[in-house]
């Protein structure tokens, strides 16, 4: 027994001095998803955490706007996308020979974009090259997916073309179709976004790959393969030597697994809602009033899992009661600010558990996705925020820190969402 423990810790001793491979082959249907800052991404910032949760404003307050939108089809490319640099990037291969992309993941997107060749104010010097590609077409004016491209307009050569704004980044691009390889998967006439001008440096700087479930994201379009079906595993950002998982399909799909009904917005079609109906801080289950929580697609209110937020987001009430129960439960200690983050404490105290309480699933956050810590000032936060002032907002937003280390399974067909802790490091 005890030989068999440390066996096991040598191997993960093991595993944890490796050094990744970037390079290294994704298994069938099972893409690796690396974090902005690993040491396989040529896209690494700087920002402060601290930093982070301003940034995570923008891309909360374009979430926030997306619930409310009164539309009824979801355009290829939303003409309000992401603001924030991407947190997660997988590879795709697009094209006949493949030409490798590193693409940012969105789940709360539909949009999908890849910088090309001559594309004026991109900042990537990586770029997809229709023209050598056998299997490219541009997508004529008449095409009905043209329809769905945010202000479409006909360009002289009679191609679909569209103009986007991308926080403060704006991009003009046409619509075309291409091979997309995912892993070993192939997915032909993919429709995506060719930008040929940009302007701006929000935008995720190899193109967006959005994992929306609207009609022409990936999944619809991958319908046939997939079947709305996908799991991923988001790995620390912290722990740069690692890669987390996409793994798309329904197939070795975790079978025991925790779920929640998937609920669906038709005004945001994009959005993957979910039923949270209370918080429970401690053994102690928080009083927020009902309509904090309560999903309501008329006003897009409710509570979605989103991998481009970083910390999760709680309306004003909910949050404030989370917050309080959080803080009466640690003795001994009273809790300053940092940045965005108004409940830190600084030395070693003992934090209360976090739990939230999905329909029939209740998910209790391990500390390292409850706290942040701060190497330099000793200070461990709780990493959540309440809605920014002067938003009206009804949305709840789980979000990525929340999800580290825990496979989060999408199954459409069967409109659920399931979670299983997983360590993908
Ligand atoms: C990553 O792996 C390399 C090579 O094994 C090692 O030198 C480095 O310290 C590791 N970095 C982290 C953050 O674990
Ligand atoms: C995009 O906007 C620019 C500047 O307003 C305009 O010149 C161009 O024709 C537009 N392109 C498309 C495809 O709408
Ligand atoms: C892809 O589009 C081309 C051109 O329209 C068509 O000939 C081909 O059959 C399509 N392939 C698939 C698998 O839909
Ligand atoms: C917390 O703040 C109160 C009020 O300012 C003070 O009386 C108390 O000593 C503080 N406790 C700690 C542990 O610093
Ligand atoms: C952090 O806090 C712990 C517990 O209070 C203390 O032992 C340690 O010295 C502190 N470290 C720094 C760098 O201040
Ligand atoms: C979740 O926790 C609450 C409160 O502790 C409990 O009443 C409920 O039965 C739990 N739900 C599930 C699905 O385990």
């Amino acid at each position: 027994m005890r030989s068999h423990l440390l066996i096991l810790l040598i191997s993960l001793l093991i595993l944890k001095s490796e050094s990744i491979n970037c390079n290294e082959k994704s298994h069938s249907s099972d893409l690796r998803v690396f974090h902005i800052n690993s040491l396989c991404s040529p896209f690494k910032t700087s920002v402060s955490w601290a930093d982070t949760l301003l940034q995570d404003k923008a891309r909360f307050l374009y979430l926030s706007s997306l619930a409310g939108v009164r539309k009824s089809s979801v355009p290829i490319a939303s003409g309000r996308a992401i603001v924030q640099s991407p947190t997660y990037i997988v590879r795709a291969n697009i094209g006949t020979p493949a030409q490798p992309m590193l693409v940012a993941l969105d789940t709360s997107n539909d949009a999908a974009w890849i910088p090309c060749s001559g594309c004026v104010g991109c900042s990537s010097s990586v770029l997809f090259d229709p023209s050598k590609s056998s299997s490219s077409r541009t997508l004529q004016c008449e095409a009905p997916q043209c329809k769905q491209a945010p202000n479409p307009s006909c360009t002289v050569s009679k191609s679909c073309g569209f103009n986007m704004t991308y926080g403060g980044s704006t991009i003009e691009a046409y619509l075309t179709q291409d091979t997309l390889t995912l892993a070993s998967d192939v997915i032909p006439n993919y429709t995506f976004g060719c930008i040929n001008k940009a302007s701006g440096t929000s935008l995720p700087a190899q193109g967006l790959m959005g994992l929306g479930r609207g009609p022409l994201s990936l999944i619809s379009q991958s319908q046939n393969l997939y079947q709305s079906t996908f799991s991923y595993c988001l790995p620390n950002s912290k722990s740069s030597n690692f890669s987390g998982s996409l793994r798309l399909g329904p197939k070795n799909q975790p079978i025991r697994i925790k779920t929640t009904p998937l609920l669906k917005n038709p005004r945001r079609s994009s959005l993957y809602y979910v039923n949270l109906v209370g918080i429970r801080v401690g053994n102690k289950i928080v009083d927020i009033p009902t309509s904090a929580l309560a999903f309501d697609p008329a006003t897009g209110a409710g509570t979605i899992f989103d991998s481009g937020t970083v910390y999760t987001r709680l309306v004003e009430p909910a949050y404030v009661a989370v917050r309080n129960e959080f803080r009466r439960r640690v003795k001994n200690a009273n809790a300053t600010s940092l940045g965005g983050f108004d409940t830190c404490y600084s030395g070693s105290v003992v934090f209360p558990s976090v739990t939230f309480m999905f329909a029939g699933m209740n998910v209790t956050l391990p500390p390292d996705n409850l706290l942040i810590h701060s190497s330099a000032g000793n200070l461990s936060c709780l990493a959540m925020a309440a809605a920014p002032v002067n938003v009206n907002s009804v949305l709840n937003v789980i979000a990525s820190m929340q999800q580290q280390n825990h496979r989060v399974l999408i199954d459409v067909p069967n409109s659920r969402l399931g979670i299983s802790r997983e360590t993908c490091t």
